[in-house]
C-alpha cells in the first residue's frame, strides 16, 4: 500500500515509517517540523536504505491537504500529527483543539474527496479519564481531565461519525499507553521539544547528565510501593501494532475498530528508576515530590483484544525498554542535532 504517515518526523511516527517500509508498504511523510526536528530523516532513509518522499505540509490548511492527497494515489492513511503536551494543553487549549481537531477534519475531508479507504489513528489510553478500573477494555466509557485528552475524545468521535456517513471509510482507533524505548540502532528515539513531561525522557536526561535529579510524584498511591504504576511498551511493539492494524482493517467489514496497545503489566515509578540505573549503570539521583495534578495511582491495558484480532502482542521487556531508550540518548546526548 502507499501510505501517507502524517506526524511521520515524530517518535512514533518515525518507528512506524520504517516498519511500513520494511513490511513492504510505501509511507510518505507529511510533517511540518513543528515539534520535529529534519536531521530524523536522512537517519530513517539511511536505516530504511532507499530514499523517502516528506512533505512539509500544515495539515489545519485545508487546501493544502488537499493538494498532498490529489497529487499522490494514497490507499490509507495513518495520523499521527498533534500536540500532546498535557499541561501545555492547560495552558493554550485553543491551540490544542484547533491543531489536533483542525488536522483530523483536514484529512478526513480530502480522504472522502480522493476515495482514500482506510485510516489508523493515535489514540491515548488518557480517553479512559481518571475513573476507571485497571485493566482498562476498549468498551469503557471515555472522558478526559484536561484539553489534551479531549482532543483525543472528540478526535474518535470525528472518526466515528464520518464512518456513519462514509460506509467505504474504515478506521482504526489505536489506544496507546505508554510508549517508551528507540530503535535498537540508537540513532532514532524520543527529542521531546522543551522540558519533557514523561518519565522515560527526564529519567533519560537525569542519566546523561542534562538534568540534576528526578522528582518521584507521590509515594503514598495505593500500589505496592507507593509510587504510580503505568503500562509502558517499547515503541517498536507499538509500531508493529500500527502495522498489523493497518493490514486488519483495509477490507474489513468492520468499519471502526478500538484496539488498546500497551503489555497488560503495570511497572511502578520506582521500578522504572531502578531499571534504568541497571540499563545506564550508574544510580540516578531521585526525590519524592508531591503528587502532580491529574495523575491516576494506576493505568495498564486489557490488550486481549488486540491479541486476538490483530494478533499482535508487546513483546519487548522493561529491561530491553530502558537499554535502547539509553543507547538513543547517551549516543545523542541533546536529541538531534537540527
Ligand atoms: C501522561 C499524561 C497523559 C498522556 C501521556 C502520554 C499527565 C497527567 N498524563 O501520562 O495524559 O496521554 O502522558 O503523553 O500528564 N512521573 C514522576 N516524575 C516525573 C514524571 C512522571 O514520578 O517527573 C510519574 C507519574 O506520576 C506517573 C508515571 O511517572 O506515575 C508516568 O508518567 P508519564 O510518563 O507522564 O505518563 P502518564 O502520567 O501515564
Amino acid at each position: 500500500m502507499r501510505i501517507l504517515v502524517s506526524g511521520g518526523a515524530g517518535y512514533i511516527g518515525s518507528h512506524t515509517t520504517l516498519q511500513l517500509i520494511a513490511a513492504g508498504h510505501d509511507a510518505v511523510i507529511a510533517d511540518d517540523f513543528s515539534r520535529s526536528k529534519r536531521s530524523v530523516i536522512p537517519r530513517l532513509e539511511a536505516l530504511a536504505a532507499r530514499p523517502i518522499e516528506v512533505r512539509v505540509v500544515d495539515l489545519t490548511d485545508r487546501a493544502a491537504t488537499d493538494a498532498l492527497l490529489e497529487s499522490a494515489g494514497f490507499d490509507a492513511v495513518i495520523h499521527f500529527a498533534g500536540l500532546k503536551a498535557v499541561g501545555e494543553s492547560v495552558s493554550k487549549p485553543l491551540d490544542y483543539y484547533r491543531v489536533n481537531l483542525g488536522s483530523t477534519l483536514s484529512l478526513l475531508a480530502a480522504m472522502a474527496r480522493q476515495g482514500v479507504p482506510s485510516i489508523v489513528f493515535s489514540s491515548s489510553a488518557t480517553v479512559y479519564g481518571e475513573h476507571a478500573p485497571v485493566p482498562m477494555e476498549e468498551d469503557f466509557p471515555t472522558s478526559a481531565t484536561n484539553p489534551y485528552g479531549w482532543t483525543k475524545v472528540m478526535q474518535e468521535q470525528v472518526l466515528r461519525d464520518a464512518a456513519v456517513a462514509d460506509p467505504s471509510l474504515r478506521v482504526a482507533l489505536l489506544r496507546y499507553f505508554n510508549p517508551v524505548g528507540a530503535h535498537r540502532s540508537g540513532t532514532i528515539g524520543e527529542d521531546p521539544s522543551g522540558i519533557p513531561n514523561n518519565l522515560m525522557p527526564l529519567l533519560a536526561q537525569v542519566a546523561v547528565g542534562r538534568r540534576d535529579k528526578l522528582l518521584i510524584y507521590g509515594d503514598d498511591y495505593p500500589t505496592p510501593d507507593g509510587t504510580g504504576r503505568r503500562d509502558y511498551l517499547h515503541v517498536e511493539d507499538l509500531a508493529a501494532g500500527h502495522v498489523a492494524a493497518l493490514d486488519r482493517i483495509a477490507g474489513s467489514a468492520t468499519q471502526v475498530s478500538t484496539w488498546n496497545l500497551g503489555t497488560g503489566t503495570p511497572t511502578s515509578v520506582k521500578e522504572m528508576v531502578d531499571a534504568f540505573s541497571r540499563a545506564c549503570g550508574h544510580e540516578l539521583s531521585v526525590e519524592v515530590a508531591p503528587r502532580r495534578s491529574g495523575d491516576i495511582a494506576e493505568s495498564y491495558a486489557d490488550p486481549s483484544r488486540a491479541e486476538a484480532e490483530l494478533g499482535w502482542r508487546a513483546t519487548r521487556t522493561i529491561d530491553e525498554m530502558c537499554a535502547d531508550t539509553w543507547r538513543w540518548q547517551s549516543n545523542n546526548p541533546d536529541g538531534y542535532p537540527v
